[in-house]
């Protein structure tokens, strides 16, 4: 996620990409940039921090004046964030700027051929490789920029949503889409570029959103036309007119964060594995792991540390590096494993999962854990974190900002990048077989859709919550792989709708909590076909003999809990081990209603923030 922001027209750019700019913070930023076009040639500025920072810096040093420009809040994939990293970035000859929000996955191979050919580079970003490759492609084969972007992207693996933009053409930008969102603000002799209509809205309400693979020539008194990257082929531009308020164009139209982040899940888990799953060549790819390789395959133990939703991702990876890679792994809180002097043997590695990269206490563990010997690796959804920075080495997710306090997107992210660290060691330690591994491959190349399904229960999770929302506690019951959901799915509700919840290990109920269970009491079972099933629907009837209220989460076309419990919530089939990705979703929708008919505060709920930063 980040924002991009154009302008052409008649009006001073500066003013309206600033504004912008500060609209489209909310979609993340670490850093930003503005360029703007005037006699005086090319006026780049950029920095570190803020869209403010950006703005003090900009109107200190340079006179921004000029009726075409474009600007760039960063949320970083590559390269920390840093004045270097931000964008725009411009090519070698200084002819071309670009801003660019999404990943090029192939920008190694493409980096590496550009420097054979003398390019140069400033910065560690993908960004600044698909500039130079853009030039070159426009140099070999002397192309105007509106040919030349559209053959270098032919050469593209990746997502974008760019502006581009060549000194010598001052009367047009090139836009084009893959996979990140590019809207064009269509006014009186001015057209607006924008990752959402929010920078714009103002000025005009007809707009045109790219659809993937396509790309314009914004070009003044001419009409747009746009184009497939592919084949050049036109397409009739759709002008809509827009009803959205600034509001609800930040919140793509959801009445919440929260909700929003819940129907990301597809694209962004898509996002956090792109270019590092390639399932049809059988292989994982990442850095941070095949750096450290050998450390993984002979560490005597892995130690999970984290807080909240990030430990409850934590505990999922347990199985699954357990079941996979064989090799013993404990979780810890990281609040309480900084505090007890724990036993640190030489070799254990120690893997930190933190959304924000900013928890205070799962820093302090890792400190710890460094000063005791331990190779700490971090996973974090924020570039250049506090903790990305610890940690001697790490994997992203790549869930773009989470708004809302409560973590969704970022939970079933944490996993996925688990997921596939989990995939690798076990191919390299050979304790899956390949075709065991390329069935997992599949599966979770599969899981963006299957999340999709997922989120079709929405209708049925409102109809539950009108019957839950007004119980005074809830039970969550999961086994094995589910477990650990239980707890989120409990944490979820706890959180957002102040009702009290409480995740358990199915099994144990029979050792204590099943005193709780009389007609009052709504228990949650997640009861998938693959996992302990028979074992699950024996609890089910333990509660049922109890007059309890049953909500079962099964997989699609179950008969025999949708027997016994009083509401069903269908996911499709998946593998065991990768079943979370999904049960978890039905429970996120849920816990949201809940607190929405509550009428609770859902993205900033009472007593909490959205980085624990305090001990
Ligand atoms: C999750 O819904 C909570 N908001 C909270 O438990 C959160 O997961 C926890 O504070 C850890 O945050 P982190 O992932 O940013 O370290
Ligand atoms: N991948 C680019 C970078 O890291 C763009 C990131 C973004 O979408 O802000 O600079």
């Amino acid at each position: 996620m980040c924002g991009i922001v154009g302008y052409i027209g008649h009006r001073e750019a500066y003013p309206i990409i600033i504004k912008g700019l500060q609209r489209l913070e909310y979609r993340g930023y670490d850093s930003a940039g503005v360029m703007v076009y005037n006699e005086d040639g090319m006026l780049v500025c950029k920095t570190k921090g803020k869209v403010a920072d950006l703005a003090s810096k900009c109107e200190s040093e340079l006179n921004l004046v000029g009726n075409l420009g474009m600007g760039h809040t960063r949320w970083a994939t590559h390269g920390v964030p840093n004045d270097v990293n931000s964008h725009p970035h411009v090519s070698n000859s200084g002819n071309l700027s670009i801003i660019h929000n999404g990943i090029i996955e192939n920008y190694e191979p493409l980096k590496i051929e550009l420097i054979k050919r003398g390019y140069t580079f400033t910065s560690d970003t993908d960004t600044e490789v698909l500039i130079n490759l853009i030039e070159d492609v426009q140099k070999t084969d002397n192309l105007k920029l509106g040919k030349a972007v559209q053959v270098a992207l032919n050469q593209v693996v990746g997502a974008y949503a760019i502006v581009v933009f060549d000194v010598r053409k001052p009367n047009e930008l090139v836009v084009a889409r893959l996979g990140s969102p590019l809207a064009i603000g269509i006014g009186e002799n001015e057209y607006f570029i924008a990752s959402d209509a929010t920078p714009f809205i103002e000025y005009t309400s007809n707009a045109i959103y790219l659809e993937d693979e396509e790309m314009a020539i914004v070009r003044l008194h001419k009409p747009l036309k746009i184009r497939k990257i592919k084949d050049d082929t036109y397409v009739d531009p759709y002008i809509q007119e827009l009803q959205l308020n600034l509001e609800q164009i930040e919140k793509s139209g959801y009445d919440h964060f929260m909700l929003k982040e819940i129907y990301e899940q597809p694209s962004v888990i898509k996002d956090t594995y792109r270019g590092r799953l390639l399932a049809d060549q059988g292989i994982i790819r990442m850095a941070g792991i095949e750096d450290n390789l050998e450390k993984f395959l002979q560490a005597p133990r892995i130690i999970i540390i984290a807080c909240g939703t990030s430990w409850h991702a934590g505990l999922v990876a347990e199985y699954i590096f357990e079941e996979f890679v064989r090799i013993p792994v404990e979780v810890e809180y990281a609040s309480e494993f900084r505090y007890r002097n724990p036993v640190i043997n030489k070799g254990d590695i120690v893997i930190a999962i933190s959304q924000s990269g900013e928890t205070a206490d799962t820093l302090a563990a890792i400190k710890l854990a460094k000063q005791k010997g331990a190779f700490v690796f971090g996973v974090c959804n924020v570039v250049g974190s506090s903790i990305s920075r610890e940690t001697d080495a790490g994997a992203y997710t790549h869930a773009g900002p989470e708004i809302g306090v409560a973590s969704t997107k970022a939970f079933t992210t944490q996993i996925t990048v688990l997921t596939m660290i989990a995939l690798r060691l076990a191919q390299a330690k050979g304790t899956l077989s390949k075709s065991e591994l390329q069935l997992y491959l599949q599966e979770l190349s599969n899981i963006p859709t299957k999340v999709e399904e997922c989120l079709e229960t929405n209708e049925q999770a409102k109809i539950i919550a009108a019957a839950m929302k007004d119980a005074p506690n809830c039970l969550y019951l999961g086994r094995g792989y589910n477990f650990p959901v239980a707890l989120e799915g409990a944490l979820k509700l706890k959180e957002i709708s102040y009702i009290h919840a409480e995740g358990y290990p199915a099994a144990e109920m029979k050792h204590g909590p099943i005193a709780l269970i009389d007609e009052h009491m709504p228990v949650v079972v997640i009861a998938p076909k693959q996992g302990h099933y028979d074992k699950v629907v024996s609890n089910i009837q333990e509660i049922k003999a109890r007059k309890g209220q049953i909500i079962a989460v099964v997989t699609k076309g179950d008969t025999q809990v949708r027997e016994l419990a009083d509401y069903v919530l269908e996911v499709p089939d998946t593998a065991d081990a990768l079943s979370p990705l999904l049960t978890t979703i039905p429970l996120q929708l849920l816990s949201y209603h809940i607190a929405v008919m509550r009428e609770c505060n859902v993205d900033q709920p009472r007593n909490l923030a959205k980085s624990v930063t305090v001990e």
